[in-house]
């Protein structure tokens, strides 16, 4: 299991680790779910992207390392002033309403969404041991992904009465309280380690940070080679369509009610522009979301690893085949890129 902190100090974590690990250094990354694939949709990968979405069966292709960035530098007062600026405290009262009204109103969506969401995290399955929930709220996920043996848990969110559901969630799930640990911060600057979990999960979050773009870099910042990011988000309707103006209608009563939560952001191209190695994202509509609809749900990897030359390269390369749909111009390229290195 690899060393893992809360950067900053902003809570104690466990296992503390003096060392950081650049976003894009070389961590040795194993995890990737065998099924993913680039999706053909709203995927955005170029040919070198589809290659290193297309090696991330760990034990077949070695990681190579690509270049280092700067770490970033921030302390906890850095974390602080970003929660504040980003998500100003609401009153007290406000924060307990919302929470609790999430932790109730939810049911019959949660009802809905356990088919996708049980399909979903199946892909973390015995993969991913350090996990970090963004905007976790109540915990609603937790139920399907950490009962897992070994498998640690943060759950950042700002609004802190949320903590004591997300708690609560935990221990029905059958996670140990020793290994959840509830950051009070947001997505746009996650007070974690670069490189430093197996896995992000974010369910209907971007719709209400305050910066997705920010969001989605951090969640990159803090997986590590092969990691995957997890997502079930409400976009914005069609346009022109009815539903689509009513919800630019209420998107500024929304906003007030739920806590920032906008109606019409087209997150799904967000995050499959947003530079991942692979997307592989899915819509769909739920009767009991009403006008939050459509849905997308999916999976991101996070990469940087390259095809390996080892001497199992026939193997990989059809691996890589049967694993993922291609095109024709995508199997070209993978095939010219791989045989080039010979
Ligand atoms: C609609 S709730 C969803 C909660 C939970 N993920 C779920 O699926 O039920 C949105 C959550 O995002 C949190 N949130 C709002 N702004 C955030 C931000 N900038 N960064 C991280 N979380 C944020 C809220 O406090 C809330 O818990």
């Amino acid at each position: 299991m690899s060393n893992i902190a809360p950067r900053g100090l902003i809570t104690a974590g466990f296992n503390p680790s003096p060392t950081r690990v650049n976003s894009d250094s070389s961590a040795d990354g194993s995890l990737a779910p065998a099924s993913l694939c680039v999706s053909s949709g709203l995927c955005s990968c170029g040919r070198r992207r589809f290659i290193e979405a297309a090696v991330a069966m760990p034990s077949l292709f070695p990681i190579r390392p690509s270049k280092a960035s700067a770490a970033s530098k921030l302390t906890s007062e850095d974390y602080t002033a970003m929660l504040e600026e980003v998500h100003p405290p609401r009153p007290g009262w406000y924060e307990e309403l919302y929470a609790s009204v999430l932790n109730t109103a939810m049911k019959s969506y949660e009802a809905e969404i356990a088919g996708y969401k049980t399909e979903l995290f199946a892909e973390l399955k015995g993969k991913a041991e350090q996990v970090l929930e963004i905007g976790i709220g109540t915990g609603p996920n937790l139920r399907y992904y950490a009962a897992d043996s070994g498998v640690r848990v943060f759950g950042v969110d700002p609004i802190m009465k949320m903590e004591k559901y997300a708690r609560a969630a935990a221990v029905a799930a059958g996670l140990p309280l020793s290994n959840f640990e509830f950051i009070h911060a947001v997505g746009e600057a996650i007070p974690l380690e670069d490189a430093s979990v197996d896995a992000v999960v974010g369910t209907l979050v971007l719709c209400s940070v305050k910066d997705v773009d920010n969001t989605l870099k951090e969640i990159k910042r803090v997986l590590r080679p092969g990691g995957l990011y997890l997502f079930v988000e409400h976009v914005a309707a069609k346009d022109g369509t009815i539903l689509r103006f009513i919800q630019s209608v209420l998107n500024p009563l929304q906003q007030i009610l739920a806590d920032g939560c906008h109606l019409t952001r087209d997150t799904g191209r967000s995050i499959s522009n947003s530079g991942f190695a692979a997307v592989n994202l899915q819509t769909t509509t739920l009767s009991s979301a009403s006008f939050v609809n459509p849905q997308v749900y999916g999976i991101a990897l996070h990469n940087q690893c390259r095809l390996g030359r080892s001497s199992d390269s026939v193997r990989e390369f059809l691996l890589v085949l049967r694993h993922c749909r291609l095109s024709v111009s995508s199997f070209l390229s993978l095939f010219l890129d791989y045989v080039s290195g010979y």
